[in-house]
């Protein structure tokens, strides 16, 4: 994919806005947060919204809902969320939809309607090994990322993993649409306990792919922060919310630790 834009230094009109230089955690419902958001402002949405899995997601630091009566209620919660998401893309702004076989399929007809079929750019793969097996059928190892842009021209610079092939043994070379990096164990140092933290690792290489330098990521279920972690890591600005004081709380708490470790 050759389509890039200019990463560009301007002043965005939201960094006025932002309670910290580098970037804020809000509380609330997406929704009401962003309908007073400047319009076209964010470089990448990111979300890892609930998945609809019917349970309530709970470890002993925090707990959010997961359960809807079913699926179209599910998107009914989901469409105007996802849509005003839409609305505070740039013109060159990206979008990345983190979800797994239960909805993907439904995420790819909705971002079809709201952004056009030939904004489709990738459907990741995040391969994230762990876990058992099923004797009934192939045991499910993977979440999906769907990646569209709001228009034809968007910030992609690819990422770089090591070649496996004998012939290329030793090199780098440009990542595929396959991502393998494993979810975050018991013992990671990065875990905070959020139930369904992502890895870092992950969340990372999105960032730098999907963002230009001292572009704004916004988050608008953001849990634990592990996007704004990342995106203050890599230099770039964040706004991330949450309906969960306890997400906020966390969030909060790990973007101050690395714009600390950024300071010193
Ligand atoms: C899958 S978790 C996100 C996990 C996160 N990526 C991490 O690494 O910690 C989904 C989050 O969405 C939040 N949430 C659900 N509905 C929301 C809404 N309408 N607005 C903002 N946050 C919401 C939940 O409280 C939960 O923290």
């Amino acid at each position: 994919m050759s389509r890039r834009a200019s990463p560009g230094h301007q002043i965005d009109a939201i960094t006025d806005t932002l309670a910290l230089p580098i970037g804020e955690v809000r509380l609330g419902d997406c929704l009401e947060v962003l309908s007073d958001f400047p319009k076209e402002s964010i470089d990448l949405a990111f979300l890892d919204p609930p998945f609809n899995t019917g349970k309530h997601q709970s470890t002993h630091v925090a707990s959010y809902e997961d359960t809807w009566s079913g699926i179209q209620e599910y998107l009914r919660y989901m469409r105007p969320r996802v849509e005003i998401i839409c609305h505070t893309l740039k013109p060159t702004g990206v979008i990345l939809l983190h979800c797994d076989w239960r909805t993907c399929h439904h995420f790819r007809l909705l971002l079809d309607a709201i952004l056009g079929e030939a904004n489709f750019v990738n459907h990741l793969i995040w391969s994230y090994g762990l876990g058992g097996s099923s004797p009934r059928r192939f045991a499910r190892k993977h979440d999906d990322i769907l990646f569209y842009a709001k228009g034809e021209t968007y910030f992609f610079d690819p990422p770089l993993v090591p070649a496996t092939s004998n012939r290329m043994k030793g090199q780098m070379k440009k990542a595929t649409d396959v991502i393998e990096i494993p979810s975050i164990n018991n013992m990671a140092a990065e875990r905070v306990g959020y139930p369904t933290q992502k890895p870092l690792a992950l969340l990372d290489m999105l960032v730098r792919a999907c963002c230009p330098e001292h572009g704004i990521v916004l988050d608008a279920f953001c849990g634990s922060g592990t996007t704004l972690v990342a995106a203050a890591q890599s230099g770039r600005r964040f706004i991330g919310i949450d309906t969960h004081q306890e997400a906020v709380r966390i969030a909060r708490t790990r973007c101050e630790k690395a714009a600390d470790e950024i300071n010193n």
